[in-house]
C-alpha cells in the first residue's frame, strides 16, 4: 500500500508542571513515537488523558514543532518542503479539533468561519463559491436545512452540529488526510454513531485517511475496520498494528487493561473475566516518569527487568510491541 505520512522518532518535550508548581523539569509529551498512514487508511490512537494523543496530532498537521524526528508527507521531509509543497501540505492534511468551541470563531458566522479557509487555499476564487460549494457540502454532512445553519453562530449549535461544521470546514478544502481528536467525546451518545458513519462515508467515497484520536475502544473497534490501532502510555507507542490482530489477541499489559475496564454485554463473559489487571490506578507523573518501563508501577507482570531498563519496540506477532515479557504474558480473554 502507498504511504501517506511517515512519522519518524519523534520526540516533544515542554516546559512541564510537578503537581502545582512549575519546574524546569521537562515533559516527555512524546517520546520516540513512530507512525505510517497508508493512502485511504484509517488509524485509531489511543490511550489516556495526558499520553500525548493531542501533541503528536498538532506534530502531524504542522501546528507544533517536535523537538526531534522527522515527518514525511508523500515521501517529502515537511521540514524541507518548498513554498508550495508545504501550502499543498496544509491543505491536504486538516485536524478536526477536540473543542468544537474553542475551534470556532465565536463572533462570526458559520459561513464566514467555513470561507476564509477555501479562499486561502484556493479551492474557490470568491464568496459566491464558497457558499455554493458549502451548501453541497452540508447537504452531505447533514447540516440541513443549509441555509440556516450558515447563518448561525457557534454557540446556537449543538456539540454535535458542531463537530460536523468542523469536519466540514477540513472537507472543503479537499483533505488527504483528516486528524480527528476526540470528535465525539463532547457529544451526546446517541449521536456519536452518526458522526462516525459520517467520517466512514468520508472515507470511503473520498478515499481520505483518518487519524482517529480516541480514549474510547469501542468507538476506535466501531471506525477503524481493516486499519490499525496505536495504544499510547506516557508519551510513548507502546502496541501498534492492525486492528482486528491486536484486539483478537491483545499482548501489552496496559491494553489488556484498558480491555478488560470496558464493561462486558454478556454477563458470563463478564463473570469469567479476570479483575482488572493494575497494581495502580493512578497514572504517574508525565515531568517524573518511572525509571524502565513506563508502565511497570502499574503492571501486575513487572519483574526486575522492567523497573531497570525501558524496553524498546518489537515486532512480534504481526505487530510492534514494547514490553520485555511479551512472550511470557497470558493470552488475554475478553
Ligand atoms: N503547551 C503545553 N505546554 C506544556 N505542557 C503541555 C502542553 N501541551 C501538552 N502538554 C503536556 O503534554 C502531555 C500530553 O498532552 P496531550 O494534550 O497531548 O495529551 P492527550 O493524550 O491529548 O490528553 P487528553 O486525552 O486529555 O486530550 C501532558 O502531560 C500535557 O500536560
Ligand atoms: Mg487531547
Amino acid at each position: 500500500m502507498d504511504t501517506l505520512l511517515k512519522v519518524k522518532n519523534i520526540d516533544k518535550y515542554y516546559k512541564g508542571k510537578d503537581g502545582l508548581f512549575q519546574t524546569n523539569k521537562q515533559v516527555g509529551a512524546l517520546v520516540d513515537v513512530s507512525l505510517e498512514v497508508n493512502k485511504g487508511e484509517i488509524i485509531a490512537l489511543i490511550g489516556e488523558s495526558g499520553c500525548g494523543k493531542t501533541t503528536l496530532g498538532k506534530i502531524v498537521t504542522g501546528l507544533v514543532e517536535p523537538t526531534a524526528g522527522e515527518i514525511f508527507y508523500n515521501s517529502k521531509d515537511i521540514a524541507k518542503m518548498t513554498k508550495t509543497e508545504r501550502n499543498q501540505f496544509r491543505r491536504e492534511v486538516q485536524m478536526v479539533h477536540q473543542d468544537s468551541y474553542a475551534a470556532l470563531n465565536p463572533s462570526r458566522t458559520i459561513f464566514d468561519s467555513l470561507k476564509d479557509p477555501m479562499i486561502r487555499h484556493k479551492v474557490v476564487k470568491n464568496k459566491i463559491e464558497a457558499r455554493k460549494k458549502l451548501e453541497e457540502l452540508f447537504e452531505l454532512v447533514g447540516l440541513t436545512p443549509v441555509d440556516q445553519f450558515m447563518k448561525k453562530y457557534p454557540h446556537q449549535l449543538s456539540g454535535g452540529q458542531r463537530q460536523r461544521v468542523l469536519l466540514t470546514r477540513a472537507l472543503s478544502v479537499g483533505p488527504k488526510l483528516i486528524i480527528a481528536d476526540e470528535p465525539v467525546s463532547m457529544v451526546d451518545v446517541s449521536l456519536r454513531i452518526a458522526l462516525l458513519d459520517l467520517m466512514s462515508k468520508m472515507n470511503k467515497e473520498f478515499g481520505i485517511s483518518f487519524i482517529y484520536i480516541t480514549h474510547d475502544l469501542a468507538t476506535a473497534r466501531y471506525i477503524v475496520k481493516g486499519g490499525k490501532i496505536g495504544v499510547m502510555y506516557l508519551g510513548k507507542m507502546v502496541e501498534l498494528g492492525e486492528l482486528e490482530k491486536v484486539l483478537e489477541n491483545p499482548r501489552h499489559p496496559y491494553l489488556q487493561a484498558l480491555l478488560s475496564a470496558i464493561p462486558a454485554v454478556d454477563i458470563e463473559i463478564s463473570r469469567k473475566r479476570r479483575e482488572l489487571p493494575l497494581k495502580s490506578v493512578e497514572m504517574p507523573n508525565p515531568a517524573n516518569p518511572p525509571q524502565g518501563c513506563r508502565f511497570n508501577p502499574r503492571c501486575i507482570y513487572a519483574e526486575d527487568i522492567c523497573e531497570k531498563k525501558e524496553p524498546e519496540l518489537v515486532e512480534s506477532r504481526g505487530r510492534v510491541i514494547a514490553c520485555h515479557l511479551e512472550e511470557k504474558i497470558p493470552k488475554w480473554t475478553y
